[in-house]
């Protein structure tokens, strides 16, 4: 919210008196203040309506402040949500348990006026560029699930990609951030098909060399429609590595083995597996065992990451 009016607060303590001290304050700013007498209370408000900021105490009765934090920050909700802890406590030890919790900055009590209005500011305004990047990113996704519904062979195959990537990545063992990259991948890695022509992708044969060519541009396509925005760094070689493969005959840029990271054999595999599973313009779907056959002899042959393939046929194709 780049409005001053509509940034909506949330003020969390157990006292009574600091609450009402900070949204008198806060109020006199024009922003819009809520408040929760817990940490309990304040994750149930914020999920159910995620603010703008969140000031929050650290010891409060049924969940502190850290763990309250700890919660929303794991939250897709409210992760992106700023928390400041404001705290009697100054100690390095607690500094450094908010820091482990997520939180934003700290504040120390008795509030000061001034820092208080000057950092709230300060995070709301890195807060609604954020949420200009998140809304940049989702008309991607919008697009990328349109482009999906359009044609018949292809409903849901991205959605199903990112969930089928981000499962894998978990077996895997990937960090929470890698996994949540993983399934943002998925949601886009077909995005450059936006550029593809339509009768190619609906073709009932196969494709002569120059369609294969046009079609094969995809990957890439859907890097550079990616690329300038930040916060799709993380996505990109996801993005434009997910046709390669570990033998070095994949394309765009024919990476062969160490050169396809753990997460991106999670993407390739996702992808591969729901191709193989879905009716396609030149062939019917075929059963999982079947894929399972034959993605096993691809990968004794080099292709993929045969750990990775039983990995997924063993815990990851029952998700639907
Ligand atoms: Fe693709």
């Amino acid at each position: 919210m780049t409005d001053i009016g509509q940034d909506r607060i949330l003020v969390v303590d157990d006292g009574a008196e600091n609450r009402e001290i900070l949204v008198d304050l806060l109020g006199s700013e024009g922003y819009t203040v809520d408040t929760a007498v817990d940490g309990a209370e304040a994750v149930e408000k914020a999920l159910a309506s995620p603010p703008d900021l969140i000031l929050m105490d650290v010891s409060m009765p049924r969940l502190t402040g850290f763990e309250a934090c700890r919660r929303l920050k794991a939250d897709e909700r409210t992760h992106l949500v700023p928390i400041v802890l404001v705290t009697g406590l100054v100690a390095r030890e607690d500094r450094i348990q908010g820091i482990a919790a997520g939180c934003d900055d700290f504040l120390t009590k008795p509030v000061d006026s001034e820092q208080l209005i000057a950092r709230t500011r300060n995070l709301l305004r890195t807060k609604s560029l954020v949420d200009e990047l998140e809304q940049a990113e989702n008309v991607l996704v919008s697009l990328a699930n349109a482009l999906d519904a359009k044609d018949n062979y292809t409903r849901g195959h991205s959605e199903r990609v990112a969930r089928y990537a981000e499962a894998l990545g978990a077996e895997m063992g990937l960090g929470r951030i890698e996994c949540r990259n993983l399934r943002r991948a998925g949601l886009l890695h077909d995005i450059g098909k936006i550029g593809t022509n339509l009768e190619y992708l609906h073709k009932p044969g196969p494709l002569t060399t120059t369609e294969y060519e046009e079609v094969k541009k995809h990957p890439v396509v859907g890097f550079e429609i990616c690329r300038p925005l930040r916060t799709m760094a993380p996505l990109l070689a996801l993005i434009r590595g997910h046709h390669e493969r570990l033998d070095g005959r994949g394309y765009p840029d024919a990476l062969r083995a160490d050169a396809v990271p753990v997460p991106l054999r999670c993407l390739t595999i996702a992808d591969v597996y729901d191709a193989i599973t879905s009716d396609r313009s030149y062939r019917k779907a075929l059963p999982r065992d079947r894929a399972f056959k034959i993605m096993s002899e691809e990968a004794s042959t080099g292709m993929w990451d045969a750990r990775l393939v039983d990995l997924f046929f063993d815990k990851v194709q029952h998700l639907d």
